[in-house]
C-alpha cells in the first residue's frame, strides 16, 4: 500500500505558505500547516473543512525552539514520518543599513536564517533514519541579486542560498534532496508585514529620497507581480519531479533579471541592473554618479 506523504509547510497563515500548504492538501500529501499565531488559522481551516482536504493546523514560530521542536515531535507522532519541509516563513527588514539597528539585523538572521536552520535540524535526525526526504527552501530573486534599501534581507536570502547548496553534499548519500525557490515579486502580504528602520524617522533619514524612490519603484513592481499560487505549483513540480532542479526561478521580472546575471560579469550586470531596472523603474534617479 503506498504511504501517504507527510509535508510540512512554515508560515501557512498568509501568502505563498497559505498557498503551498492548500495545493499540497489538494495533491494527496498529508499537510502540516504551521503558524505561529494560529488566531489566523480561520480562512484555511474553513477552506479545509468546506473541500475535506487531509490538512491539519498546527503552531509553530520559526524562532521558537520548543515550538519548533513540540511541533516535530507532534507530527512524527501522529505519522511516523516526515517527507517535506517547506521552509517558507520570513519577512522583509525595508531600510538602509545605516538607519537600522543592529538587532533588527539579528531579528531578520533570525527568522530568515536560524529559523529555517532549526527546522532543518530538527528534521534531519528523520529523514536521514528514512533514507528519503525533500527540504525546499523558499529564497527569493534577492537570493542571487541585490537590491537598494533591502540588504538585510537581501544578506539573509543569499545566506539561505548557500547554506541550501552546501547541506545538498552533505545530505545527497542519505537520500534527502534540498531545493531552492526564488520568487520575483508575488501579491502577498509581504509588503504590509515588512518591518523599517529602527534609529530613525524617513524624513529625518539622509536617504529619505531614496526609500521614497525605492518604495515607489516596488509598488510599480507589484502592480506586474505573480499571484502566490505560482510559487505553489512550482514546488509543487519541484517535489514530485522525479529530477528536480537545484533552483526553480518564479514570475517572469525575476526570469528576465536572471537571464542577465548569468551572461555578463558581476561590474556588468551591476550597471545594467542600475540604468535597467533601478533607474527605469524609479528606485534611483537618473541623473546620480556612475557606478564603480
Ligand atoms: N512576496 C514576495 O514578493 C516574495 C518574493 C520573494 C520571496 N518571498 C519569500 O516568501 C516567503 C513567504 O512570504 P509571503 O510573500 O508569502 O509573505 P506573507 O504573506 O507576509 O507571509 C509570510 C509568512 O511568514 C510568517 N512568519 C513570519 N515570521 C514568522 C515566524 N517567526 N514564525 C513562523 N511564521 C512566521 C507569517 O506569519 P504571520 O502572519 O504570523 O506574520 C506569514 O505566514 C518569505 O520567506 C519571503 O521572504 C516573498
Amino acid at each position: 500500500m503506498q504511504v501517504e506523504k507527510v509535508a510540512l509547510v512554515t508560515g501557512s497563515s498568509s501568502g505563498i505558505g497559505f498557498e503551498t500548504a492548500l495545493l499540497l492538501s489538494k495533491s494527496g500529501f498529508h499537510t502540516y500547516a504551521s503558524m505561529r499565531n494560529l488566531e489566523k488559522s480561520k480562512n484555511i481551516t474553513e477552506i479545509v473543512n468546506t473541500e475535506n482536504l487531509p490538512l491539519r493546523v498546527i503552531q509553530l514560530d520559526v524562532n521558537d525552539d520548543i515550538s519548533v521542536k513540540n511541533a516535530i515531535n507532534k507530527i512524527i507522532a501522529e505519522n511516523g514520518r516526515i517527507d517535506v519541509l517547506i521552509n517558507n516563513a520570513g519577512y522583509g527588514l525595508f531600510s538602509p543599513i545605516e538607519d537600522i539597528t543592529l538587532d533588527q539585523v539579528k531579528e531578520q538572521f533570525e527568522t530568515n536564517f536560524f529559523g529555517v536552520v532549526r527546522l532543518v535540524k530538527e528534521v534531519l535526525p528523520v529523514m536521514r533514519k528514512q533514507r528519503n526526504g525533500i527540504i525546499v527552501n523558499v529564497s527569493s530573486g534577492a537570493g542571487r541579486v541585490a537590491i537598494p534599501v533591502s540588504s538585510a534581507y537581501v544578506a539573509t536570502k543569499f545566506a539561505l542560498e548557500e547554506l541550501s547548496e552546501s547541506m545538498r553534499y552533505e545530505l545527497k548519500e542519505f537520500g534527502i534532496n534540498t531545493i531552492i525557490i526564488e520568487p520575483g515579486v508575488i501579491r502577498t502580504n509581504f509588503v504590509e508585514n515588512m518591518k523599517t528602520a529602527g534609529t530613525r524617522s524617513r524624513s529625518e533619514s539622509p536617504y529619505a529620497d531614496l526609500i521614497g524612490m525605492t518604495l515607489k519603484g516596488f509598488g510599480g513592481l507589484m502592480d506586474n507581480s505573480s499571484p502566490p499560487k505560482l510559487v505553489a505549483e512550482a514546488i509543487l513540480n519541484a517535489i514530485t519531479s522525479k529530477e528536480p532542479e537545484i533552483r526553480y526561478v518564479v514570475g517572469d521580472d525575476a526570469k528576465s533579471i536572471m537571464k542577465v546575471r548569468k551572461s555578463t560579469s558581476d561590474k556588468e550586470f551591476e550597471n545594467w541592473m542600475y540604468e535597467s531596472v533601478l533607474q527605469e523603474k524609479g528606485f534611483v534617479r537618473t541623473n546620480t554618479v556612475e557606478v564603480g
